[in-house]
């Protein structure tokens, strides 16, 4: 229930307009309701006239009078109706767009291993399946589940007001049909809400066979993926079958009982007309009432089933609403201090936590008490085995993750206590896998500065090796890139997110394993035109290639999570034998033997 109630306060902007559509529905009713009794004495009228074998007179004008009102009537209930549509559509789309806005800024809020842990899909369905579902039940669903209310309650009254006994025997199974009605919304919530669960599960496995469709094919999986994703859809068939048996059930129940009070009316009441004890004219009001009833029943179990299901869907939504962003934020965030971005870890330790929407489990530990001082002004090499932590170490620098002990600092302050957008914007992360967006190179370029005017964007490009395959392209800067940048080659995807990050100005400037695609020509050139140009004081970098390697100044090696040695090539040379067989690697491949600081020296 408290789902629901909440679903209810999403209503509060749009008061007016849901008090407008519930009084439209009201009044419609209301015009509705008076329909019987205007055709019972129309019949009343007609039998009059029946008995004179003539309509004339003051019959005639009776007749004449009832059809114009009922005439008036069916008009005026038309007009409401419209009205109550269109506000309640203008409920039901702002309660959407309210809501998919606080979901997704939600969503921005929370941290990266968050992501981690959750699927895509899962996070997609939500803001789209069930969203609708909520939305169409706030804006059209509870209107509708007022007014039949009121069209019950109203008809019930005016059957008690014809003739209270008849009433009662009608309206017997009343007290049957909200039993049954309650045990149902019971019974019909968790089955639903198992239908959208399953509907996400489908949604998710759907995104993977997409986004993964390079793999699938490759390696001729389609057959697999296929019995794969029917599992899924049988999951969703076999869960929506349930809900839909209950449905079945109690749906059509709903709408039987009160029919059954009809039978009875039929004979007791005709009875009563013979004898003259009711007129036809108001046996066939209160036989048309009884028939009204019937309607907004059934409309009735058709619109709680609705309300489970948004009931459902909301419960799903709140979920992501309250899963809280794990991320601290600073009280009172410092500015950036000035600074060449000097990076210092202080026994860092890092466990990344399993936290979706399900609960959260403690991670493995990644690095086990990092200390390593990277000077302000340098470029700076950390090279290890695969697998070692030097990307979980480069993420804690922008915060993608934060250490679970120890401490970061930039330019001397702990980063937990920076504007979080300052730091981020001090530094440039390019990942190991670049993430490109289906949209036109130059935008992709200038993601972290939009106003970046087409010769910055060139310069970057330029610095990034990237302006002669850019400009080779039919539409140059103006082409677009595929999703996630699938139409362009690892290299030049790399190139391009490299451009990305120098165009941001970074006083930090991290290249995680970014120019690995790259041939040994390009990525020399590419780290020689870093070297001149420094567009970033500080460049940090993941490489695997001595070549590479050789443009640091200053190294450290990282195995297992720890620092085993670090300093002037030399110093790492003497000291990690992991150093030495890189460089070693080379000297058979018949390059210079010895390791010496680079250009950018
Ligand atoms: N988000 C994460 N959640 C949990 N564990 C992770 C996460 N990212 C990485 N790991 C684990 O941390 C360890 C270090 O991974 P990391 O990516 O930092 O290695 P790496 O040194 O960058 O390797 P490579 O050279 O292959 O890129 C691995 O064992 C990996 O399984
Ligand atoms: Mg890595």
């Amino acid at each position: 229930m408290s789902s629901f109630l909440r679903l209810l306060s999403f209503l509060r902007p749009y008061r007016k307009e849901v008090a407008g559509s519930t009084l439209l529905a009201v009044a419609a009713v209301g015009v509705g309701v008076a329909i019987p009794y205007l055709s019972g004495e129309a019949i009343n009228a007609i039998r009059q006239g029946a008995a004179h074998r003539a309509l004339h007179g003051h019959d005639l004008h009776r007749l004449q009078l009832y059809a114009g009102l009922i005439a008036a009537a069916v008009c005026l209930r038309w007009l409401l109706t419209v009205g109550r549509r269109l506000l309640g559509g203008r409920v039901s789309l702002g309660v959407e767009y309210d809501l998919r806005q606080l979901l997704f800024a939600h969503l921005q809020r929370l941290e990266l291993a968050f992501f981690d842990a959750s699927e895509t899909g899962q996070l997609l369905s939500r803001l789209t399946v069930d969203l609708q579902a909520v939305r169409f039940f706030l804006g059209y669903g509870l209107v509708f589940l007022l007014q039949s209310a009121a069209w019950i309650l109203f008809a019930a009254a005016a059957l008690l007001a014809i003739d209270p006994a008849l009433a009662g025997a009608a309206l017997a199974p009343v007290p049957l049909v909200v039993l049954l009605a309650r045990h149902y919304t019971r019974i019909a919530r968790p089955a639903l809400q198992e239908v959208q669960q399953r509907v996400a599960e489908l949604t998710a496995e759907a995104e993977q066979a997409i986004s993964g469709i390079r793999v699938v094919l490759a390696f001729a999986r389609e057959q697999y993926l296929r019995s794969r994703f029917a599992a899924r859809v049988e999951g969703v068939f076999q869960q929506a079958m349930k809900a839909t048996r209950i449905e079945a059930r109690y749906n059509p129940t709903l709408a039987f009982l009160p029919q059954l009070g009809i039978t009875a009316v039929l004979l007791w009441g005709g009875e009563q007309v013979v004898q003259a004890r009711l007129s036809l004219g108001a046996f066939t009001a209160f036989y048309f009432y009884l028939n009204m009833l019937i309607a907004p029943m059934r409309m009735l179990g058709v619109f709680l089933g609705l309300g489970q299901r948004a009931a459902a869907s909301g419960a799903r939504i709140f979920q992501l609403l309250d899963r809280e962003p794990r991320q601290r934020k600073a009280p009172q965030p410092k500015p950036l201090p000035a600074g060449e971005g000097e990076l210092c870890f202080k026994a860092v330790r890092l466990a990344v936590p399993r936290e979706g929407l399900e609960g959260s489990e403690p991670g493995e530990e990644i690095l086990h008490g990092v200390d390593l001082r990277i000077p302000g002004g340098s470029t700076f090499a950390l090279i290890g085995p695969s697998g070692s932590g030097k990307s979980s170490l480069l993420a804690l620098v922008a915060r993608l993750y934060d250490p679970t002990a120890g401490r970061v600092l930039l330019d001397g302050v702990p980063v937990d206590a920076l504007d979080l957008t300052a730091l981020r914007s001090a530094v440039a992360y390019v990942a190991q896998e670049p993430f490109l967006f289906s949209a036109t190179i130059a935008e992709n370029i200038a993601y972290a500065r939009p106003d970046a005017s087409p010769a910055e964007i060139r310069r970057a490009a330029e610095l990034a090796q990237a302006a002669t395959f850019i400009e080779r392209l039919p539409d140059g800067y103006q082409t677009r890139v595929g999703e996630r940048g699938l139409t362009l080659s690892g290299g030049q995807r790399q190139r391009l997110a490299i451009a990305r990050a120098i165009l941001a100005q970074p006083r930090v400037l991290i290249l995680d394993d970014a120019t690995s695609a790259l041939d040994a020509t390009t990525e020399r050139q590419l780290l020689a035109a870093l070297a001149d140009a420094r567009p970033a004081p500080t460049v940090l970098l993941v490489a695997q290639r001595p070549s590479a390697v050789r443009f640091a100044q200053r190294v450290a090696v990282l195995e297992e999570g720890r620092v085993v040695a670090a300093g002037s090539h030399r110093q790492v040379a003497a000291a990690s034998p992991f150093y030495r067989a890189l460089f070693a690697s080379q000297r058979g491949a018949g390059r210079a033997a010895q390791p010496v600081a680079g250009r950018a020296a």
